[in-house]
């Protein structure tokens, strides 16, 4: 069975010099969603963009805006950036108490709700909200900065949801973040995923154009467990 994925390469690895140009590019290459990560220094420790920045951006994408909040308190923060033109607001786990409550309140604003797990964080958590939440994002690095190494462990989990979503014949996404690159992507796909974001993988790449496009080939040859 031949199956697609959605490519989500990651604007945290960007030339911040030349962001307008950088997603130009991502507009006219074969990826589906841009990633943008928002940290705010306390819940991970490095900051990146805030509500101006990803209105800038969301405003010059015309791929669909899949917002990564690695923030404290998200419940104060998800109108700012929906308003902003987030499409997909994924929030952490370990950062609420209330994950179905948000999620909800995600959804009533019209965006898709996403939630995101850190490394150590078991992915049954949600198998109770599972209904309530558009995407889980599996995290396959510490949350907070790019260019990290892919954490082997997480394929077993990304597969313990996988036989989960459709056992129970959900529509839920499941997103994997941190570490992605053309060596591994098969392996990741293999395992269930169906959306990965690529950050240095595809912006360090000489060509990253070319880059996304084999990133693309691999779905001809990539099949679910
Ligand atoms: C990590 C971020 C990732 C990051 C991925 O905290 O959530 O989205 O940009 O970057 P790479 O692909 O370089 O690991
Ligand atoms: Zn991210």
């Amino acid at each position: 069975m031949e199956r697609k994925f959605i490519l989500a390469p990651s604007i945290l690895a960007a030339d911040f010099g030349q962001l307008n140009q950088e997603i130009d590019m991502i507009n006219q290459s074969e990826a589906e969603w841009l990633h943008v990560d928002v940290m705010d220094g306390h819940f991970v420790p490095n900051l990146s963009f805030g509500i101006p920045l990803v209105k800038s951006m969301a405003k010059a994408s015309n791929k669909l805006v899949d917002v990564h909040l690695m923030i404290s308190n998200p419940e104060s923060y998800i109108h700012k950036y929906h308003e902003a033109g987030a499409e997909m607001l994924t929030f952490h786990y370990e950062a609420t108490d209330h994950v179905h409550s948000l999620a909800q309140q995600i959804r009533a604003m019209g965006a898709k709700a996403g939630c995101a797990i850190n490394p150590h964080t078991p992915v049954e958590l949600l198998f109770d909200v599972l209904e309530d939440l558009d995407m889980v994002c599996i995290m396959s690095v510490n949350p907070g900065f790019g260019g990290q190494k892919f954490i082997y462990r997480t394929l077993n989990k990304i597969t313990r949801l996988r036989n989960e979503i459709d056992q129970r014949n959900l529509s839920t996404l499941i997103e994997i973040d941190g570490g992605v690159g053309l060596h591994n992507a098969e392996k990741i796909l293999q395992a269930g995923a169906h959306v990965l974001v690529a950050g240095s993988a595809v912006f360090k790449s000489d060509d990253p154009i070319a880059t996304i496009r084999k990133f693309k080939e691999i779905e001809k040859n990539s099949y679910t467990v």
